[in-house]
């Protein structure tokens, strides 16, 4: 979604400002804007990238010591100048950015508008300009307009406001929309996202929803709307910017599928305790009581996390033997989804921040139920509104397509599988076997990683078409919806995935030597079935790629195209195919020069519902 950056402090705003705005690109980026407070307000806006601003910007002089600025992801009215942050009020004074939906600015703006308001944009934020501008000629007082502003909006916010007469500080406020505040020597940085403000400094404050923050030279408030103070900790983040550096690569894409074994080996590393076949997780310390009454578990995520908690839902129900539902975040919330007393919601979230996800989790909290987080971003909203949780230290992703937080969610679901299933119903050797098999993963997905070049090649040869099938059973089934969703994301070419068994219901009418399908055949119980499915697709004139299992002579015979991928047990192959998907979607996404890390139209953490 959209990004926002603020600066208060002794320096030069604007650098600051449009390094943060940079770094936030890839969460929306359809238009940028930026206002630095100095002899006067000085504001730029372009529909574009923050290129486009830098360049919009160059010779006028923007100096000044605090600023506000935002990328936007274009949701009410269309990506131009007009409707790019940040906006003003009528008379010029006071300027916001927002990120989030307003539900009611309809009915303000129409109040705003008897009031003689003239808006500029067909955004629901200006109205947070107006309001403030209306709310000052009662109050006369930057800080209680803006409470007074806050208190008359519904909806999610993470809004940020300064003062063309009071350039002393930046307000800050937040409902459903994160916000960060970088506590730096005599400076503060306040973001949407915590990348914008690593490299600067790793103190951050958290601010949670319905508090007003005020950041100002040397001093910072916070406080609910009765106006009570909140004291809060400076947090020290164990994250540095350098993870959040393309490196050597060409894309996030691609540098985040390379670093699927150091994913793996954090994700794993102190939570195994070998001896007695188990896994440990400090962050369920706290419920280990009710978590062994435990009856069923409800996933809910959306899109490729979701796909994580599908596939999850094979290995709880076939290693621990539990009741497992996995449901779209954003049909739960909205389903009167019936829960027991020993029922556990696990949310997983990348983020931490999707809307939906954490709309889940609340209602899930509101009927009762103990809720657990698997979350990427440390301290985020879900990681901080749920009961317990286990965080996927897999370093910030800053693709839009998912890729290595797949590998991690999948690598924590395992171990949680093995965890519930040593309370349940599985002996120390069968733990003790699995666990030795996610050991070696890394290793296996770095075997695969090496196949790049094979893997690249049929990429090119395949990306002519215009719609493929992606087939899978079983522990398969889940990561052949990921496929397809990876490379429709990234490629824009339309991608279905399927169950095998599925085919014969419907799907195979698609059939015919301009649809091709990618099957995963690997060694294991569903092997003769997928079989069947590919001669299937074969008799139609279907062209086949098929995943197979390394040393499987037989598969030639069937597919146009194999990718092989190391021996293992079928619970843990599908980690291991998920990476040939992505790697496909990568390339045939390079083939067509599609911009990969920031498809069309997409935004990495949709906080709006
Ligand atoms: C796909 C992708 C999205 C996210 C989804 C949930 O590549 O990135 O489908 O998986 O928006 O996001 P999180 O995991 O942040 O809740």
């Amino acid at each position: 979604m959209c990004g926002i950056v603020g600066y208060i402090g002794k320096k030069d705003a604007l650098p600051i400002l449009l390094d943060g705005l940079r770094r936030l690109e890839y969460r929306g980026y359809d238009s940028a804007g930026v206002l630095v407070l100095g002899k006067s307000a000085n504001l730029a806006k372009v529909a574009g990238r923050v290129d486009d601003l830098e360049k919009e910007i160059a010779k006028k002089d923007f100096s000044g010591n605090i600023g506000i600025a935002h990328t936007r992801w274009a949701t009410h009215g269309k990506p131009n100048k007009a409707n790019a942050h940040p906006h003003t009020g009528c008379n010029k004074n006071f300027y916001i950015v927002h990120n989030g939906i307003i539900e009611n600015y309809k009915e303000l703006k129409q109040e705003l508008q008897k009031n003689g308001h003239k808006f500029s944009s067909q955004t629901d934020s200006e109205v947070f300009a107006h309001l403030i501008e209306e709310e000052f000629k009662r109050y006369h007082n930057f800080e209680a307009a803006f409470k007074n502003a806050i208190a008359r909006v519904r909806g999610a916010y993470g809004v940020l406001a300064v003062c063309k007469d009071d350039k002393e500080k930046i307000l800050i406020a937040r409902k459903s929309s994160p916000i960060v505040i970088g506590v730096g020597k005599d400076e503060y940085i306040i973001a949407s996202d915590i990348s914008a403000i690593l490299g600067r400094t790793n103190n951050i404050i958290y601010i949670s929803d319905d508090e007003i923050a005020v950041c100002e030279n040397n001093e910072i408030r916070i406080s609910n709307f009765k106006n009570e103070a909140i004291g809060k900790k400076v947090h020290k983040v164990d994250l540095s910017y350098k993870q959040a550096e393309k490196g050597n690569f060409d894309t996030f894409m691609k540098k985040e599928i390379f670093e699927a074994p150091e994913v793996i080996k954090n994700a794993i590393r102190g939570r195994i305790v070998q001896e007695e076949g188990t896994v440990k997780f400090g962050g369920l310390d706290d419920a280990q009581e009710k978590l062994k009454e435990t009856k069923r578990i409800i996933i809910v995520a959306c899109g490729t996390s979701y796909y994580a908690g599908l596939l999850a839902k094979y290995w709880f129900e076939e290693l621990a033997c539990m009741h497992t539902d996995v449901e779209l975040a954003s049909e739960f919330k909205t389903r009167n989804v019936v829960l027991g007393k020993n029922d556990l919601v696990v949310a997983i979230s990348q983020s931490g921040e999707t809307a939906d996800t954490l709309g889940a989790v609340l209602e899930a909290k509101r009927k009762g139920a103990l809720t657990l987080g698997i979350v990427n971003v440390v301290g985020s909203s879900i990681a901080r509104e749920t009961d317990i949780g286990i965080y996927n230290r897999a370093g910030p992703e800053i693709s839009v397509a998912s890729t290595k937080a797949f590998i991690s969610q999948a690598t924590v679901l395992l171990l949680l599988a093995i965890f519930f299933a040593r309370k349940n119903t599985m002996g120390q050797d069968k733990g003790r076997e699995i666990i030795s098999e996610i050991e070696n993963l890394y290793a296996k997905v770095g075997q695969v990683l090496g196949q790049q070049k094979q893997i690249e090649n049929i990429a090119k040869k395949y990306s002519k078409y215009k719609s493929f099938m992606y087939l899978g059973r079983k522990y398969n089934f889940p990561i052949a919806s990921e496929g397809a969703l990876k490379l429709k994301e990234i490629s824009y070419i339309h991608a279905e995935g399927y169950a095998g068994g599925e085919l014969k219901h419907g799907p195979l009418a698609l059939i015919d030597k301009n649809f091709p399908s990618f099957c995963v055949a690997t060694k294991g119980s569903a092997y003769d079935k997928m079989l069947s499915n590919i001669e299937e697709i074969k008799a139609r004139n279907g062209k086949v790629i098929a995943i197979a299992t390394q040393g499987d002579k037989k598969i030639v015979k069937f597919a146009d195209d194999v990718v092989y991928i190391p021996k293992s047990s079928e619970i843990i192959s599908p980690i291991l195919s998920v990476v040939v998907f992505q790697l496909f979607a990568y390339f045939v996404a390079k083939y067509l020069k599609k911009d990969i890390d920031k498809p069309r139209n997409l935004a990495k953490s949709v906080t709006v519902e």
